[in-house]
């Protein structure tokens, strides 16, 4: 299988760092930062929760990332491979691959309700280009999304639509152009969030907001709201699944992967507070519950945008820019599974991407069907911990509660106390003291931190 320092060379580099970044949060800033951070944290009670949020990131999510990117890196391969590669180099036992593998699968997973979500974002932006939010209320925004939610055909249809977008440039494997996008892209989305935030300030009831997101009251923080806040950091910063990892490999040497690292997950926690700080305004002005649930920016989003000037233009340039953001992070999250079947069954591109792509739109009808037919079928619901979920959320909840973490916690544990540390101070290239930071933090917090959040929520 030749040098690992052979394999870059062929595979060809990103041509700076900028590419890498806007790869790399392409898949990061997605439905993660704009669905789903405001509505677990309005689940969750708010400050609290956002703090530990926060404090996930710094601890756990940003130490992990630099380390999936160094192995990438370091392997110069696909991730399975990078990781049999530098197990065989390093003389450690070739099962360490078990980490890619469990990849593919999260990530396979995630995006058959990735895009049944990604679907809902195309299906409003012929509501809001229709005028349709104008003079709307809160009562009849709300019947617009349960209508979406109880029609299984819609529902299906644009799922169908988001899949095929994500199949699409998978199959042509050219993600060039796409990733240049994201640079005039994802500005656009950060725009038209501080539009959102803007008249959100208002409403009156910006300030009850900026409270709700940051005034820590602990007494609402439960040790399931802790294992949510531990879960999202990995689903946000598109960790645990070898993701970085990939897109590792692609970066040239003597590139800091520390700054790299840190640069995207800044981007995507501003993105995600943004997202924050334009919602919850709203939720308030209107009487609505914080804890409504994954449709929470469907009843609030369109009330803005049905109320301010040229609200429809916002609207319909929101959602299109929200779908970008989702159809990058799609294509990371399918990317995994197909190159695993190109290099393990010897597929070619296009029949590798159908038969992935194929599937993992099968299982997004469960999860279609799981929002009205099937409501009521919970198929773990006899265990406590999965009592009263849907396929839907036990996909949601098995994902980035567990998988993810545990994928974590195993890159952590693999680079922190197996890997040489000569090979990971020469990959990471930092001063001492960074150094050591980062190797006690990924040694010893970072593999706690998930443990014990893990105990306490078997216990
Ligand atoms: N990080 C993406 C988001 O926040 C979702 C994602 C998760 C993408 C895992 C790839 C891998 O929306
Ligand atoms: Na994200």
């Amino acid at each position: 299988t030749g040098t690992l320092e052979g394999a870059t060379a062929k595979r060809g580099l990103w041509s700076s760092r900028l590419a890498f970044i806007l790869a790399a949060t392409g898949s990061a800033v997605g439905l993660g930062n704009i669905w789903k951070f405001p509505y677990i944290t309005g689940e969750n009670g708010g400050g609290a929760f956002v703090l530990v949020y926060l404090l996930c990131i710094a601890a756990v999510g940003i130490p992990i990332m630099m380390a999936e990117v160094m192995i990438g890196r370091r392997g110069g391969r696909s991730p399975v491979n990078s990781l049999r590669l530098i197990a065989e180099r390093d003389k450690l036992n070739p099962a360490w691959r078990i980490v890619g593998i469990i990849g593919v699968l999260a990530a396979f997973l995630i995006l058959s309700f990735y895009s049944v979500i990604g679907g809902w974002a195309v299906s409003y932006v012929g509501t809001a280009a229709s005028g349709q939010l104008v003079g709307q209320t809160a009562e009849s925004i709300g019947a617009i999304f349960s209508g979406l939610l109880s029609d299984p055909g819609t529902l299906l249809m644009w799922h169908t639509v988001f899949m095929a977008l994500v199949m699409v440039v998978v199959a042509r494997g050219v993600r060039s152009g796409l990733e240049r996008a994201v640079s005039i892209l994802m500005p656009g989305l950060f725009v038209l969030l501080l539009i959102v935030v803007g008249y959100a300030m208002t409403t009156g009831h910006f300030g009850q907001a900026v409270s709700f997101l940051f005034q820590p009251d602990f007494s609402k923080l439960t040790t399931s709201g802790v294992l949510v806040a531990l879960g999202h950091a990995f689903f946000t910063l598109s960790l645990g699944m070898a993701i970085m990892m990939a897109y590792g490999s692609y970066l040239p040497k003597g590139i800091s992967i520390a700054k790299t690292s840190i640069t995207v997950s800044v981007m995507d926690t501003v993105v995600a507070l943004l997202a924050g700080l334009a919602i919850f305004p709203i939720v308030f002005a209107n009487g609505l519950e914080p804890g409504a649930g994954p449709g929470l920016i469907f009843q609030t989003l369109p009330l803005a945008f049905g109320q301010m000037p040229m609200g429809s233009l916002f609207g319909t340039l929101f959602f299109v820019l929200l779908i970008f953001a989702a159809w990058t992070s799609g294509i990371s999250l399918l990317e995994p599974l197909v190159e695993w079947l190109e290099e393990q069954k010897g597929m070619n591109r296009t029949i590798s991407t159908l038969a992935a792509g194929v599937a993992c739109w099968l299982l997004g009808i469960a999860s279609i069907l799981s929002l009205n037919l099937w409501s009521d079928v919970t198929p773990l619901g006899m265990f406590s911990m999965f009592e009263g979920k849907t396929i839907f959320d036990l996909l949601d909840y098995l994902t980035a509660n567990i998988l993810l973490p545990l994928g974590g916690l195993l890159v952590a544990v693999f680079a922190g106390w197996f890997m040489s540390k000569q090979a990971l101070e020469n990959e990471l290239s930092l001063s001492e003291s960074g150094f050591k930071l980062w190797y006690n933090t990924l040694r010893f917090v970072t593999p706690v931190a998930v443990m014990v959040v893990f105990i306490y929520n078997l216990a």
